[in-house]
């Protein structure tokens, strides 16, 4: 008989402190996270100092809590995984800590795991992976596209040249004084607005590059043109504007690769999965162009930063015996 294998994860990279125990990579027997964006709300973006000490208060809390939750003992938990990069590296540094002393004291593996693996893995809750597979990854750090022959294996075919996706809504939502975190306030703004304003075609080189900076000047040259033409306007109808410029690039990318890969899924991962109009284009659209591929869509809850896609990835890991060692770093600037 099969011994179920219990992972608990822990989710320091950025500003969520978050612990989760999942049994067998697939059944969450808890997920708590504890979100700082009240704090980092006041200063319209994530304060990485205030994060980090955030996260120091926080995590035991949360590892409790986790544990209870699951009401598991830590001596049945058979791996700890957790996030050692991309991210901010005093963050990432808070969870890592906690995890190597939770493998010394209890004698368990330690799994370092990658963020952005963990966000393609958060679709493993809802669905068995069948390689390979092409992945979307939109979040407010990255926008990838990744390519994947086989189990835990990153193929990045396509990444931003300057800002990422949710970096760019959050930007923009900035200049428009509409609060952090941008990207949930422009999706609904947009719901409202009309397509009134014309942004430019980004072109880059890399076939299946992104670049989303220029249009974030678009938007403060178009603001500026209508304030000195003494223009009215309406924020909805900027927002929707914005947003179709952004989404629009991102769906032409995600057809050339498919296009061009044969898969069997498309996979949409990361925070700006949460986008209800990309969310929509992916299940109408390109579903309707590629009718044999799966298209697979994450459920909200595991679109934003969780510990639950942690131990889903590493449960992964641990399965193909790809511990970490105690000299494990923190790595800000990790790639897949
Ligand atoms: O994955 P995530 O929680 O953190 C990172 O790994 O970066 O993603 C957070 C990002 C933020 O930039 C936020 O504005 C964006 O996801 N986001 C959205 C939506 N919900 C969250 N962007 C667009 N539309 C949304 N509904
Ligand atoms: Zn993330």
């Amino acid at each position: 008989m099969n011994k179920d294998i219990s992972i608990l994860a822990i989710e320091t990279s950025c500003d969520e402190t978050a612990c989760a125990v999942v049994k067998n990579g697939k059944e969450v027997l808890s997920n708590v996270v504890s979100s700082q964006i009240n704090t980092h709300s006041k200063f319209g973006g994530v304060i990485p100092e205030v994060a980090a000490r955030l996260h120091v208060e926080n995590i035991t809390f949360v590892m409790d809590e986790a544990l209870a939750l699951a009401k598991i003992p830590l001596d049945e938990i058979d791996g700890i995984a957790v996030t050692y990069g991309p991210g901010l590296i005093g963050c990432l540094h808070i969870g890592l800590q906690a995890a190597k002393t939770l493998c010394f004291l209890h004698n368990r593996p330690l799994i370092g795991v990658n963020h952005l693996a963990g966000h393609i893995y958060a679709n493993s809750f809802i669905t068995d992976f069948k390689f390979p597979l092409l992945s979307l990854v939109v979040s407010g750090g990255h926008s990838e596209l990744v390519y994947m022959p086989d189990e835990y294996t990153f193929d990045v075919i396509g990444s931003t040249c300057d800002d990422a996706i949710g970096e760019a809504y959050d930007k923009v939502a900035r200049l428009l004084n509409l609060g952090y975190p941008g990207g949930p306030i422009i999706d609904n703004l947009a719901k409202k607005g009309e397509l009134l304003y014309d942004f430019p075609i980004v072109k880059v080189n890399g076939k299946y590059d992104f670049s989303f900076s220029g249009l974030k000047s678009a938007t403060i040259q178009l603001l500026k043109r209508l304030d000195k033409d003494n223009q009215s306007y309406k924020i909805e109808d900027i927002a929707c504007s914005f947003q179709n410029a952004v989404l629009t690039q991102l769906v032409e990318k995600a057809k050339r690769s498919l296009d061009d890969y044969q898969v069997n899924q498309f996979i949409l991962a990361g925070g700006v999965a949460a986008n209800s109009r990309l969310r929509q284009l992916v299940q109408t659209d390109l579903q309707e162009i590629y009718k044999d591929i799966e298209m697979i869509i994450p459920p909200i809850w595991c679109c934003t930063d969780n510990a639950a896609m942690i131990a889903a990835a590493g449960y992964v890991a641990f399965k193909k015996g790809l511990y970490s060692d105690y000299y494990l770093s923190a790595n800000p600037s990790l790639s897949l």
